[in-house]
């Protein structure tokens, strides 16, 4: 049972201006491959391993490149092409069940793009910014994950990578600059399927 690197959903270079092609061909080419790389050589090294204490041994080790891979995977997706660009659709939300859920549980899209903002610029180090989906309250809700944790908590609908891989070849040290330009190349469709699969109106 091997992971695979996923191919990209689009060039490399289609999320220019936003995200350059050199940031995303090291980033899917080097970073993701690493992980994948990585979390293989756990997972073979796991189903080999005899004791309780080598199985605990690997498990950081299983956690941080299995929410590499996992995390990754998730943000090719939930990036697209920007309408701003004139390349595709990215970036903009049209009316229906995401841009409703949005409105119920932030008022409005830039209200939640300035909370995403900043509660995602607040992570200490490397991490993730989240808006995921409560089944429980049945809201959206924004969320961080530092170094490689997976969201668990929430069902994911949108992620964004704030390691200074994803940006600084570009952004230099202004994280503010990249997490403001990435609106502009998030896949609202893609976050929207999410949403459904999460909430089961996709059955309806
Ligand atoms: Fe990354």
């Amino acid at each position: 049972m091997s992971n695979t690197l996923p191919p990209l959903p689009y060039g490399y270079d289609a999320l220019e201006p936003y995200i350059s092609q050199q940031i995303m061909t090291l980033h899917h080419q080097k970073h993701h491959q690493t992980y994948v790389n990585a979390l293989n050589a756990a997972e073979a090294a796991y189903a080999k391993a005899s004791t309780p204490k080598e199985r605990i041994a690997l498990q950081a080790a299983l956690k941080f490149n299995g929410g590499g891979h996992i995390n990754h995977s998730l943000f090719w997706k939930n990036l697209a092409p920007s309408a701003a660009a004139k390349k595709g659709t990215g970036g903009t939300l049209q009316d229906g069940p995401l841009k409703k859920a949005i409105e119920e549980s932030f008022g409005s899209l830039d209200t939640l793009k300035k909370e995403f903002n900043a509660a995602t610029l607040g992570i200490q180090g490397s991490g993730w910014g989240w808006l995921g989906y409560n089944t429980q309250t049945k809201r959206l809700e924004i969320a961080t994950t530092p170094n490689q944790d997976p969201l668990l908590s929430l069902v994911p609908i949108i992620g964004v990578d704030i390691w200074e891989h994803a940006f600084y070849l570009q952004y230099l040290n202004v994280k503010v600059d990249y997490l403001t330009a990435i609106w502009n190349v998030i896949n609202f469709e893609e976050a929207e399927a999410r949403l459904l699969e999460a909430t089961g109106g996709s059955k309806l």
